[in-house]
């Protein structure tokens, strides 16, 4: 089985620290962590994670692993990696594969190792794990009963691979829960994007104009979170609803090609590839700053970004200059991957407790419904949504009402 990979054991007790504080704003979790210490749901299991591996990640595993589990954890993106954060989670027990900075190669190892401890159940985010047993590691298909997916990216790839008829085992979408989408990729990613940015530009949003770039539940975020600090909000879209959406949720609405003259920021958020590339680069102002919270680095297009360069520098830790041949200057932050978790610590812990509250349950669903699930994508059942909400409530000391038995009737009912 092997022991842990990761850059610095002696960083854990600064990454113990950072699990302590998110554990302390994670009362779904903490709960969940509870009814798994007694229930043991996933005893003499092997559980593989592929997620962003900060201190949230690190909590979720461990409350996993409290429920029995081996549990094997890969980063999902090399520069959203804490290093103290792996370090504290080797040292507490889960076996770690990650690092900063990994090259490619050393990513795909770190996914690799992650297989090799043979799992029975999966948490994916962006589908690489599943993609593996689908293609490179096929030996382990007869095995894994099923898996987890949390990221819009990742729902796109498994419906691709079922479309096909290729996807093998059952899928849950965590992504597409309510209390996944509705609060994660609009809350989450609209504020910690910023946070993102802010630490890596040390600039103001105030009164300048920011482009955002697909208006799914990460755009609206992320527009509404500039309008809050105050910048003037443009929106580029190629679905007509969304643009509509937009309209009415008081934002100018554009061609890219027309607000790639006038934007300070851009924020891609399109799940799409070179969706700002050489075209726009060439109109954009000079030190117009250029940033990707989508999940994978190919939303600006670095190639084009290269192309036109005639010299490029780090000026900032995060922020590489393009000069470009007329003397503008473009900025792109971290490496044009998630600037909230590559600039950033992520989504704030109360809005990663409803994620992984879910990532958490789902698995168990999976484990105990696995055979009569078929293989697909799908669905996070109502009543584990409703579950992980009235969890979240009571953790915030918050009460709701309850229907009375005649309007609960009143609703089932047909007749005049
Ligand atoms: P979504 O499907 O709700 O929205 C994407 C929007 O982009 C759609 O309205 C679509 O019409 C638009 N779009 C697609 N191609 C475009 C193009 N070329 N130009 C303009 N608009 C275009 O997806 P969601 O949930 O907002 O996720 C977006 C991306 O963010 C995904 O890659 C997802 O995995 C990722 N994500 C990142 C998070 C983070 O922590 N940074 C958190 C959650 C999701």
């Amino acid at each position: 089985m092997g022991s842990s990979v990761v850059r610095d054991p002696s960083l854990a007790p600064g990454g113990k620290l950072k699990i302590d504080w998110v554990s302390q704003h994670m009362p779904v979790l903490g709960e969940i962590k509870k009814e798994f210490t007694k229930e043991l749901p996933f005893a003499g299991l092997r559980v593989a994670i592929c997620l962003h591996l900060e201190a949230k990640t690190a909590y979720l595993a461990q409350v996993i692993r409290d429920g029995g589990a081996q549990v094997a954890v890969a980063g999902s993106n090399p520069l959203s990696t804490q290093d103290d954060v792996a370090a504290a989670l080797a040292e507490s027990g889960v076996l770690v594969y990650a690092w900063r900075d990994a090259a490619r190669d050393e990513y795909r190892a770190f996914l690799h190792r992650v297989l090799d401890t043979e799992p029975d159940l999966i948490i994916d985010d962006g589908a690489d794990l599943v993609t593996l047993i689908h293609t490179e590691r096929r030996e382990l298909l007869k095995k894994v009963k099923g898996a987890c997916e949390e990221t819009t990216t990742g729902i796109h790839r498994l419906r691709a691979m079922e479309a096909r008829g290729v996807l093998e085992i059952p899928v849950v979408a965590v992504n597409d829960a309510y209390c996944k989408h509705l609060f994660d990729n609009r809350y989450g990613t609209g504020q910690a994007t910023w946070d993102g940015m802010m630490r890596a530009t040390n600039l103001v949003v105030a009164g300048k104009t920011v482009v955002v770039v697909g208006y799914g539940w990460c755009g609206k975020g992320v527009a509404m979170r500039a309008r809050g600090l105050g910048a003037r909000v443009i929106v580029c879209e190629v679905d007509p609803i969304s643009a509509i959406e937009a309209i009415m949720d008081g934002f100018g609405v554009m061609p890219l090609g027309e607000a790639a003259r006038v934007g300070d920021f851009f924020v891609t958020v399109t799940g799409n590839r070179d969706v700002i590339r050489g075209e726009h680069f060439q109109v954009m102002k000079d030190r117009a700053i250029l940033a990707n919270a989508g999940h994978f680095d190919v939303e600006i297009s670095k190639p084009d970004l290269d192309r036109l360069a005639v010299s490029r520098r780090v000026v900032r830790p995060g922020v590489e200059e393009y000069r470009l041949a007329d003397g503008r200057r473009l900025h792109l932050l971290a490496e044009g991957r998630l600037v909230n978790l590559a600039a950033a610590d992520g989504h704030p812990a109360e809005i990663m407790d409803l994620s992984f509250g879910l990532q958490a349950l789902a698995l168990r669903h999976v484990q105990e419904r696995g055979p009569e699930l078929g293989r697909g994508v799908l669905g996070v059942p109502r009543e584990m949504d409703e579950k992980v909400a009235r969890l979240w409530l009571a953790g915030w000391g918050v009460s709701i009402d309850g229907l009375t038995g005649e309007q609960a009737e009143y609703l089932r009912s047909w007749r005049l």
